[in-house]
């Protein structure tokens, strides 16, 4: 059986990515150009910026990412690109560009979910049994997802409010820390006491549903750091970023191994930007280990958006049959159901 190589495009958010993999698992080149540095003086991603950056930078993105695998556009099966859920004119620019193309080689053009590109992370890396429990915990998104098997997925809860990695963010700005906010306050935690402060966890959601929130948690951090401030006396920057990491990892975990007991999913996966914070991997595979459960979680670089992960959920595509048309358009409220 020949291999089939299919070229992943990302331009969801702030990372122009795009990616080779080889049946939907081997990586062949996994090319990211961050705009981080570009956006950090705003403190947050500025989508008219992001757009026009992707603009500029997409085509050396591509370029790169076939000579690290060593072939040429002849040698592609199919275009899987990312078409929502994300900012709608940095996704425009992943959209077009894939749908040109496919156009051009006439090959297949595969949509791709964010939040299910996400989820692929984990078939790089890992065989996985099903059924499993993922959560994907990003900038954009805190979703609790049970899975019966590879591309099918239920959705158990999601945040009410903030995402977890957009709360991390906004700590961040507080704090002055810069962006983005989940590195630097984790940076910022190592030398911190987590139990300085006790931030709130969400009590009015400790009700067996698998919804999260992270607003009040981000309101008392924000209260207690004005509040210091205002009367002079001295600020732990440390103290508060350890003791909000701690806070938010609490939540996640809680819900996450409640999921996985109320479902009896032996395997759990996590995923999203959020996934690449230490102190969670951590927590969560310590106790879900206690009930005998295993965690599984990509390496941080896969974690973060790329588009590898978009190859591979487009491998799933592809084998389904599943092909989009040249009339794709972007899709910014893309939910998880949706294909
Ligand atoms: O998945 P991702 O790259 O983009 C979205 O789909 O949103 O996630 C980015 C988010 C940002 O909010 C960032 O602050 C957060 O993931 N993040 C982290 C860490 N690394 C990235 N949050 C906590 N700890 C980290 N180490
Ligand atoms: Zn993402």
């Amino acid at each position: 059986m020949s291999t089939m190589l299919i070229l992943g495009l990302e331009t969801s958010c702030d990372e122009t990515a795009a990616a080779v993999v080889a049946d939907g698992r081997e990586i062949l080149s996994n090319v990211v150009a961050s705009q981080a540095t570009v956006h950090q003086k705003y403190g947050g991603v500025v989508p008219e910026i992001a757009s026009r950056r992707h603009l500029e930078t997409i085509n050396a993105v591509i370029d790169q990412a076939l000579a690290e695998a060593g072939i040429g556009f002849a040698d592609l099966a199919a275009f899987a690109v990312t078409y929502g859920p994300g900012l709608v004119g940095a996704l425009l620019i992943g959209v077009s560009t894939a749908k040109t193309l496919a156009y051009a080689a006439g090959k297949p053009l595969l949509a791709v979910n964010h939040v299910d590109a996400h989820v692929a992370a984990n078939y790089l890396e890992h065989e996985v049994t099903f059924p499993a429990v993922c959560l994907v915990a990003s900038g954009g998104h805190t979703s609790l997802l049970y899975l019966r098997r590879r591309g099918e997925a239920e959705l158990l809860g999601a945040t009410r409010d903030d995402a977890a990695g957009e709360a991390f963010d906004k700590i961040a700005r507080i704090l002055q820390l810069g962006y983005p906010g989940g590195p630097a306050v984790e940076r910022e935690a190592v030398r911190g006491n987590p139990e300085a402060y006790l931030f709130p966890r969400a009590k009015a959601l400790q009700d067996g549903n698998f919804d999260f929130s992270f607003s009040g948690l981000k309101s008392s951090v924000i209260n207690t750091v004005h509040n210091l401030r205002q009367h002079g006396e001295p600020l732990s920057t440390a103290d508060v970023a350890a003791s909000f990491q701690a806070a938010v990892v609490d939540i996640l975990v809680e819900k996450t191994a409640l999921a996985a007991d109320k479902t009896a999913a032996q395997t759990v996966l996590l995923s999203g930007g959020v996934a690449a914070n230490t102190l969670l991997r951590r927590r969560l595979a310590e106790v879900l280990s206690a009930a005998d459960r295993l965690l599984l979680c990509p390496r941080p670089e896969l974690c973060t958006d790329n588009a590898a992960m978009v190859a591979c959920a487009g491998y799933d595509l592809y084998r389904q049959k599943v092909f989009a048309g040249l009339d794709l358009n972007a899709s910014p409220g893309l939910d998880i159901f949706q294909q």
